[in-house]
């Protein structure tokens, strides 16, 4: 007999409303992979382009998925079983994980629900110092920071670009942040300071005090002033947030310096920017337990923290995407599977 658990259901297409809570089938460790039982499931913006059919999309980019599906790359839980083949692995062991991702992107990595199954190349045990609300905010950001700031950590085709993204020297630099009050940004600060950069962090006002906290050595609130209009000679400006007029920043850099495009979707000054001397580079984040274990170190003896933002129980997803809607979020959100 299939046992059953509560997940979170996409039947159709559409707003925060059409996340249903209810019965699924319970998944089945695969081979090479591990049930996890979820105590929370962190929200990314992938969630709710999936939950939205990634409306922003050209009509033959959309994905055309058999429903039902469950949405949610983040996890943090307990391991339940092992699959045949899922080595480093105990029952009981506390891990986190960003699960299959991309290969999921069009279809949902299920991890809003009670129990997911996942590649154990995904998973890493979770930091002990941190619980599992703050180990389920963090895989995606954290991975995207560590990614494009530290090790690119694998060789998969880069979608956005015929090269692939490199890091580049941090230390003694000065970076600049933009979006720093959100999951990849607020993770980004850390990163840099922890890669010894001069850090200015740009988010609006509210998200000063936490920016500081976490070590941003300059804010500028971008409700008050351009970033352009008070800095220059930036080292590397990462911009976390993405939309139009990502080229404003090609003038606060030096020449040799980078401008790395979390959402690179919508740049067009690549000649502006090679005429300058400036690199310009994206990549898109890929699932790496090996990664999450080595940053998960940093997470352990507080260097990086989670900022969350706010958390849901697992049968309030709809609330928890209509919040992650309203934007300005600061760090992260958060379901309670448990
Ligand atoms: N390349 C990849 O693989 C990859 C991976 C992860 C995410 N992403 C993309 O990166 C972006 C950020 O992701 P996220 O998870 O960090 O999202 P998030 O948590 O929603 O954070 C976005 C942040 O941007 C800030 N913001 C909005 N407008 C701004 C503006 N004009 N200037 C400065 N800050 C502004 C928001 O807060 P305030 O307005 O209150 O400051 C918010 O804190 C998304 O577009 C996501 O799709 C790409």
């Amino acid at each position: 007999m299939t046992e059953m658990m509560k997940a979170v259901q996409l039947q159709e297409f559409g707003g925060p409303e059409v996340l249903l809570y209810r019965d699924a089938p319970r998944p089945v460790a695969a081979r090479g992979e591990v049930l996890v039982r979820v105590h929370a499931a962190g929200l990314n913006p992938p969630d709710l382009y999936l939950r939205d059919g990634y409306r922003a999309l050209p009509p033959e980019w959309r994905p055309d998925p058999s429903f039902p599906l469950i949405p949610g790359t983040d996890v943090s839980g307990v391991v339940a079983a092992l699959g045949t083949g899922a080595a480093g692995f105990r029952v009981g062991d506390a891990v986190y994980a960003m699960v299959r991702f991309p290969q999921d992107l069009m279809k949902g990595s299920s991890a809003y629900a009670d129990y997911v199954s996942v590649p154990a190349s995904d998973l890493a045990l979770k930091p002990q110092g941190i619980d599992h609300v703050q180990a389920a905010g963090a895989p995606m950001s954290l991975l995207t920071a560590w990614q494009f700031l530290v090790d690119l950590g694998h060789d998969e085709r880069n979608p956005f670009q015929p090269f692939p993204h490199a890091p580049v020297p941090l230390e003694g630099r000065t970076v600049l942040v933009n979006g720093a009050g959100g999951g990849v940004g607020h993770l980004a600060v850390q990163v840099a300071k922890w890669k010894g950069a001069r850090v200015i962090a740009v988010a609006s006002g509210r998200h000063e005090a936490l920016l500081r906290d976490l070590g941003a050595d300059q804010f500028i609130d971008y409700g008050r002033a351009a970033a352009e209009e008070v800095v220059q000679d930036m080292d590397l400006v990462i911009d976390a947030v993405g939309g139009t007029n990502m080229e404003r920043f090609l003038s606060i850099i030096q020449p040799g310096g980078a401008l790395f495009l979390v959402n690179p979707l919508g740049f067009v000054a690549h000649d502006d920017a090679a005429g300058r001397g400036i690199v310009v580079s994206s990549t898109q984040v890929q699932s790496n337990g090996r990664q999450l274990a080595e940053a998960g170190r940093l997470l352990d003896n507080g260097t990086l923290r989670i900022a969350i933002d706010s958390t849901f129980p697992l049968a309030q997803a709809s609330a928890a995407h209509e919040r992650a809607s309203r934007g300005g979020i600061q760090g992260k959100v958060v379901l309670i599977a448990e």
